[in-house]
């Protein structure tokens, strides 16, 4: 693949490597957006039809993207944090049982469990990340698999970590959760869009989004994958397009005991959302043309020798295998302030993140060997 920069409209003496906080938006969704709100100048030109259509072809666009069995599986929400609000509502989970969460994970899928520990009387183990610099992603991978036990109802943390981009073994943690009887709950928020990801082959039962950054929507729009497992679940709330034959505007008083099929019960309120549905469904027809194995592999030829340098000059990055190419934290060599780093790195006009101690690096198809030169001089 070749660089995208032409297809996004950003600044061109900056070097935004900084992906993971939100991403630059595409022209193609700038427009779909821009199209989009001038329609609702003739409110006629919007058929009862379109509140169905436009939702039907984007859930079968992030079906594709996640190699979910239908586009049923897929609903739509506006936070990470209503997501897991779903799934921690329709899990089962017994006093004394466990909840294993990675240690400084996004707090949206945290807090969630932590009031479901609370009602129910259930634990929370959280698995430390190893201070160890060598194999520091392995390690913490077995340290995953080793919390798992009879006791556990829920996994939930992410495929990668937030801060480290650690990357996480989720086959072999689905299987053993699975073989206690839990659930694998996954935020895909800063993998899905630019790491592969196949919820079968993986064994996840849920897989929640948000969709501003990798999947390079606008900010207030999601996705959740949720399981068969869950399709009899409570919804967080009861919207009317939810139900059985909401189709007809006409008999909606005709209230009805019955959902529309699979995931769409879990559907946010006014998830027909013009504008935004139109604007990610650009953005999601992007991601699938470019492929995200293309996206790995033009991340990890823009950064695998820097990094090696990096290394070499006394910066820790954990090794190739277990880490993602599109984001990964750096540690500064002894007591460095990572927030002064940052502040050198603006002033040259480089734009990263500092998350946990880590100074997060997470390039994208719209950078360039000069973005990584620029930002390899300062370090
Ligand atoms: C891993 C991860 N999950 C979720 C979010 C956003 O959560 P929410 O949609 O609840 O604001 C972020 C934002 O940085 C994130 O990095």
């Amino acid at each position: 693949m070749f660089c995208q920069k032409d297809k996004f409209d950003l600044e061109p003496h900056l070097h935004y490597i900084n992906g993971a906080y939100m991403s630059p938006q595409l022209k193609a969704v700038e427009a779909a957006g821009l199209a989009a709100v001038s329609r609702k100048n003739r409110p006629y030109s919007i058929a009862p039809e379109d509140f169905f259509s436009g939702k039907k072809r984007l859930r079968a666009l992030f079906a594709q993207l996640i190699h979910a069995p239908s586009a049923e599986h897929v609903a739509f929400i506006p936070s990470v944090s209503y997501g897991i609000g779903i799934v921690a509502r329709n899990v089962s989970i017994k006093p004394g049982q466990t909840i294993v969460l990675t240690e400084a994970q996004f707090p949206s899928n945290v807090y969630s469990w932590l009031r479901l520990a609370e009602e129910q009387g259930a634990e929370i183990i959280t698995v430390p990340m190893p201070e160890a610099r060598e194999n520091r992603g392995q390690i913490w991978n077995e340290r995953i698999l080793d919390a798992i036990d009879g006791r556990t109802a829920v996994v939930a943390m992410g495929h990668i970590h937030w801060a480290t981009g650690t990357l996480f073994d989720l086959k072999a943690i689905s299987d053993k959760v699975h073989a206690a009887g839990g659930v694998l709950v996954i935020d895909g928020t800063q993998s899905v869009g630019a790491l592969p990801h196949d919820v079968q082959a993986l064994g996840v039962d849920a897989l929640i989004c948000g969709g501003y950054k990798w999947l390079m929507g606008p900010y207030g729009f999601g996705y959740a994958y949720l399981s068969e497992r869950f399709w009899n679940g409570v919804p967080l709330e009861e919207n009317w397009i939810n139900r059985e034959n909401s189709e007809n505007f006409a008999d909606l008083t005709n209230y009805r005991a019955t959902y529309q099929p699979g995931a769409l019960r879990f559907d946010v309120g006014e998830s027909s959302n013009f504008i935004m549905v139109a604007m990610c469904t650009a953005a999601l027809e992007q991601l699938l043309e470019w492929g995200q194995e293309s996206i790995q592999a033009y991340c990890h030829d823009l950064t695998r020798d820097a990094v090696v340098q990096w290394q070499a000059r006394g910066y820790w990055a954990d090794d190739a295998r277990y880490r993602a190419q599109h984001l990964f934290g750096i540690q500064l060599p002894d007591g460095a302030d990572p927030l002064a780093l940052q502040q050198q790195l603006k002033a040259k006009n480089i734009l990263v993140s500092v998350r946990g101690g880590f100074v997060r690096i997470s390039p994208n198809v719209y950078n360039d060997p000069a973005d990584i030169a620029a930002l390899s001089a300062v370090l």
